[in-house]
């Protein structure tokens, strides 16, 4: 499987003891590949770049990646999406600074 052996992939020179942000940075690539809102197939890496580049809201959201505008209206992804804007929120991430 080309995705699982580009993760486990070792560095050369970089032993796994002397990165222990590997795992955690791991961790992060998978999550972002996982489906958000099922409806429209968005990922969460998608709705991380919405909100990097600015988007405060739901509708920033969906107008920016077409989350939450599928058949159910954003019953299933729409309380992820807000977790997603809080958090970036409470780390000061998307705020439109950076
Ligand atoms: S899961 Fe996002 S609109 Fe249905």
């Amino acid at each position: 499987m080309l995705f699982g052996s580009v993760l486990n992939a070792s560095v050369p020179g970089v032993s796994a003891e002397s990165t222990p942000d590997l795992e955690a940075r791991r961790q992060a690539v998978i999550d972002s590949y996982r489906v958000v809102c099922i409806c429209n197939k968005i990922r969460r890496g998608t709705i991380q770049k919405a909100i990097a580049a600015g988007a405060t809201s739901l509708g920033d959201v969906r107008r920016l990646t077409r989350a939450a505008t599928g058949p159910c209206k954003a019953e299933r992804c729409g309380p992820r999406i807000a977790e997603m804007l809080v958090l970036a929120r409470a780390s000061g991430c998307g705020d439109g600074a950076g």
